[in-house]
């Protein structure tokens, strides 16, 4: 890849997304031909936020490439509580790892950790910005359950605060997807975000019902309404459970949809919907894992040179 650091799918032309699904779908079917490739090769993780699949996902990538983790743990137990800066921890650590994984809760932060680190930086999610790994495997799985090629999708929920939509839109325009983009008129996207796919070329739209768009979909992403970034308690309240799938909301579908979810769900996908040819939101969050083996070993370059 041209890129050292990996911050916005912003970044990733159409080449760069190919050459990382490619290399992900050719481990996917060979894992035992990396099992040793960066058996040296030491990953960083800094979570200043929870995380469950993102931090895990990388953890097992960089052990099924043969190499190893070093976290820093909770922020709560890190030297983070004594005010140390995001710059000194990360200048630190870059000393002690091949590459970086940071989780943020200010946007902007991974931007930030780039210039002080020599090694490359992956952006895990910095506040509502961007979280460009999570799009290469919902670019995959989209690509493995409906194709990239001519694609209709459906983005239902917080699209202000959501990173994963972030990420996912720009990516998708690279690709000439139609989206379509539904939420309530207070979390529509950051009209920035909106500014630049339009300035890309995108086909988007914007809408306040799902019924509106859902027969004509491929794939309905569906996101979490992010409660830990607002401002006021009230306000969450007020959309919390406004979208909310289950089996028979979807019969209006076509029976080829695939509905996606980052995870974790509270409850805008009831789990009725598990059982149905509908769900891939599980085989997702396992495709983490052969992606972030690809862009590890993209980023981390041939260990034979
Ligand atoms: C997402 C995130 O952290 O932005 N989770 C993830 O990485 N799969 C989505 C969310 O928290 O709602």
């Amino acid at each position: 890849m041209r890129h050292d650091h990996l911050i916005t799918s912003k970044q990733l032309s159409r080449a760069d997304v190919e050459l990382v699904l490619d290399r992900a779908a050719e481990i996917d079917r060979e894992p035992g031909a990396v099992a040793d490739r960066h058996a040296d090769a030491l990953l960083g993780l800094l979570f200043f936020e929870p995380s469950t699949r993102t931090k895990l996902s990388f953890e097992t990538a960089m052990k099924r490439l043969g190499g190893d983790v070093v976290d820093m743990g909770a922020v709560e137990s890190s030297s983070v509580t004594k005010g140390e800066t995001l710059a000194d921890t990360v200048r630190v650590v870059e000393g002690y790892a091949d590459a970086l994984v940071l989780r943020h809760p200010r946007e902007g932060a991974a931007t930030m950790a780039s210039e002080f680190a020599d090694v490359p930086v992956v952006n895990a999610g910095d506040g509502a910005g961007h979280h460009p790994s999570q799009t290469l495997l919902d670019l995959y799985t989209i690509r493995e359950n409906a194709g990239l090629e001519g694609l209709t999708i459906g983005v239902v929920g917080d699209l202000k605060y959501g990173r994963t939509v972030h990420s996912l839109a720009y990516a998708l325009a690279e690709f000439g997807a139609q989206q379509h983009f539904v939420s309530p008129e207070s979390l529509r996207l950051p009209r920035e975000v909106v500014y630049d796919l339009h300035q890309e070329g995108a086909s988007i739209r914007e809408h306040e019902e799902l019924a509106d768009v859902l027969p004509s979909l491929d794939v309905l992403y569906v996101t979490r309404i992010q409660r830990e970034r607002f401002p006021d308690e009230a306000e969450y309240r007020e959309v919390a459970g406004r979208y909310r799938i289950d089996a028979e909301s979807l019969a209006a579908a076509d029976d080829g949809l695939t509905v996606m979810h980052p995870l974790p769900r509270v409850d805008e996908i009831a789990p009725d919907v598990d059982d149905t040819d509908h769900a891939a939101y599980f085989q997702q969050a396992h495709n983490g894992v052969p992606v972030r083996m690809a862009l590890l070993d993209l980023l981390l370059g041939d260990p034979d040179e």
